[in-house]
């Protein structure tokens, strides 16, 4: 049975540009995936904590070092990395908040970012942990800034470093525009039906 992981992140919730693409996509996927298991990670709903130096110290620290509330950061942190290594498919709804990704998701990354867990340093250089999965990123701007921009950029490196190489971006841009919202947003969907017909 193959598994799809969906991880939302836009204020706006299920009325979100970017959950309306996953949620296309995912319609798509489970025709073809009748038995299929979808998880659904929504951030803006139930966000991840900050991380502050009391998290990130458990991160590294042995279970008898680590205080009540540290036990529980990892405790969380293990558990959304399990979610993401239990999916052969995962879906990422970006939508760009002040020229980057929303801080949610930023928080997201910084606890499933964990040396020796899902990266590691080797003699090459860093390794990522997280192997044999294919991700779909929905980036919805209100703005034209090009697939070739820093948010793109870093989520690629991001999603590199901890393994998740094989990477599909679909941008849908200029939503803020009304003469060229509705265009792109169909040219997104119509890749989509593309893209989920061959996963
Ligand atoms: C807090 C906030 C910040 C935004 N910042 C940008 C921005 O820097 N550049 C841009 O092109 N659009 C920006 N937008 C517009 C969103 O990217 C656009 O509405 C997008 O479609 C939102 O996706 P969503 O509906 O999935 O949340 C911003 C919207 C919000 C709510």
């Amino acid at each position: 049975m193959s598994t799809l992981l969906t991880i939302q992140s836009s204020l706006f919730g299920e009325q979100g540009q970017s959950s309306a693409l996953i949620n296309r996509f995912v319609e798509h996927w489970l025709t073809l995936h009748p038995g299929g298991k979808v998880i659904n990670r929504n951030l803006a709903e139930d966000p991840v904590p900050h991380l502050d130096l009391e998290r990130f110290q458990a991160f590294t620290a042995t279970p008898d070092e680590m205080t009540d509330a540290q036990h529980e950061a990892v405790t969380q942190s293990d558990a959304l990395i399990a979610e993401l290594v239990s999916a052969d498919v995962i879906l990422l709804g970006i939508p760009m908040y002040n020229f980057n990704i929303p801080s949610t998701l930023h928080t997201y990354f910084d606890h499933v970012a964990r040396a020796g867990v899902t990266f590691r340093y080797s003699a090459n250089g860093p390794e990522g942990l997280v192997k044999g999965k294919k991700a779909y990123v929905f980036v919805t701007r209100g703005g034209v800034y090009g697939e070739s921009h820093a948010q793109t950029d870093f989520v690629r490196q991001f999603l590199g470093f901890i393994g998740i190489t094989d990477v599909e971006f679909i941008h849908a841009e200029g939503l803020a525009m009304k003469e060229k919202a509705e265009k792109n947003l169909a040219a997104a969907k119509q890749r989509i039906e593309r893209l989920s017909a061959v996963v």
